[in-house]
C-alpha cells in the first residue's frame, strides 16, 4: 500500500484526528489545514434563517462563524434578510395581501417589523422577527460571534456599502480586533466589494463567484478572498488563487453552499480555507 494511503487509512480508523489526504490533492508534506467552518445565514437548518434564533443556534451548536445578508427598506433601515422579497421567509402574502412582490425596498421597517419570520419555518420559531442589521449585530457581540456579512443586491440600494461600514463601526466592529479576525464582508457584485474596499481598507473582503485565472489578479486588489460555488472549484484554480496577495496577504478561497461530507473533504484536499454550509455540525465531525 502506498505510504500516504496506509496513513490516511490509519488516520480513519484512528477517528481522523488529522486529514492526510491521497492523490495529487494533498498539499506539500500531505497536512492539509481544516477549513474554517461557517454557518450559512446561522445555523439554518435548525432554525429559520437570518434570525437570531439562527444565530443562537449556531452558537449553542459551538460555531462562531455566521454568514447573512444585509438589504434595505423603503425608509432606509438596513435589515437582515437573503430574498429581494419577503415573500418565502415570512408571512406578507398574509399580512400584506396587496403588495405583491413584496419587495424589501418597498416596506418600511415598522411594516417588516409586524412580520413572522418563523412560522414558515416551525411552530416553534413563530414571532421570530426580520433583525435589524443593529440587532443581529448586537446579538453577535453578545455571543462572541464572527460575520461573513454579505451585501446582497447592492444594485437596489445605492450607497448599500457606506451605510453598512457606518452601522459596524457604530456597533464597535471596525475596530482592530474586529478587523483582524472577526469581519469579512462579501458581495457578488465587484463594484459593490471595491467600494467597500475603498471606503474602509482596513476590512477583509470576498468576491462571490469563480472569475477567470486571467483576471484573478485585478480582483486582488481589492478582494482577500474569492467565495465561490463549490462546483467551480479545482486544485488548480484554489492553487491559483493561492499564488496571489490580496490587500491583507496571501488570498483564500471559501466555498458555498457544502452540505455533505464527501465534497467537504474533497474540498479540504484542495486546500479550500472556509466551507460555508447549512449543516455546519455534520461538515465540522467531517473535516475533525
Ligand atoms: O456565502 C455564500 C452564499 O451565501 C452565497 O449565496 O444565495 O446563499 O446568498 P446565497
Ligand atoms: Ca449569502
Amino acid at each position: 500500500m502506498h505510504a500516504r494511503v496506509a496513513a490516511a487509512t490509519t488516520a480513519a480508523l484512528l477517528g481522523g484526528a488529522v486529514l492526510i489526504l491521497p492523490s495529487s490533492h494533498a498539499k506539500a508534506g500531505g497536512r492539509i489545514t481544516t477549513p474554517l467552518v461557517v454557518a450559512h445565514r446561522g445555523a439554518s437548518s435548525y432554525a429559520p434563517e437570518n434570525t437570531l434564533d439562527a444565530v443562537d443556534r449556531a452558537a449553542e451548536l459551538g460555531f462562531d462563524w455566521v454568514e447573512n445578508d444585509v438589504q434595505r427598506t423603503r425608509d432606509g433601515q438596513l435589515v437582515v434578510l437573503h430574498d429581494a422579497s419577503l415573500a418565502r421567509t415570512t408571512d406578507a402574502r398574509t399580512v400584506y395581501p396587496d403588495r405583491s412582490p413584496w419587495n424589501v425596498k418597498d416596506f418600511t421597517a415598522a411594516e417588516i417589523a409586524r412580520l413572522d419570520a418563523g412560522s414558515w419555518f416551525g411552530p416553534r420559531f413563530a414571532g421570530a422577527k426580520v433583525p435589524t442589521l443593529r440587532e443581529y449585530m448586537d446579538r453577535l457581540s453578545r455571543n462572541h460571534q464572527k460575520l461573513v456579512l454579505e451585501i446582497k443586491n447592492p444594485e437596489l440600494y445605492p450607497g448599500i456599502e457606506r451605510q453598512t461600514l457606518r452601522l459596524l463601526n457604530n456597533e464597535g466592529w471596525l475596530d482592530p480586533v474586529h478587523l483582524r479576525d472577526r469581519l469579512i464582508v462579501q458581495s457578488f457584485s465587484a463594484d459593490s466589494v471595491r467600494t467597500v474596499h475603498r471606503l474602509r481598507p482596513g476590512v477583509t473582503t470576498a468576491f462571490l463567484g469563480t472569475p477567470p485565472v486571467t483576471r484573478l489578479p485585478a480582483y486582488a486588489r481589492f478582494a482577500d478572498q474569492i467565495n465561490s460555488d463549490h462546483r467551480s472549484l479545482s486544485p488548480e484554480y484554489v492553487s491559483a488563487v493561492h499564488a496571489l496577495h490580496g490587500p491583507h496577504g496571501p488570498m483564500k478561497v471559501f466555498a458555498w453552499t457544502v452540505d455533505d461530507v464527501l465534497t467537504a473533504r474533497r474540498l479540504a484536499g484542495f486546500g479550500t480555507d472556509g466551507v460555508i454550509t447549512n449543516a455546519p455540525d455534520l461538515i465540522r465531525a467531517a473535516l475533525r
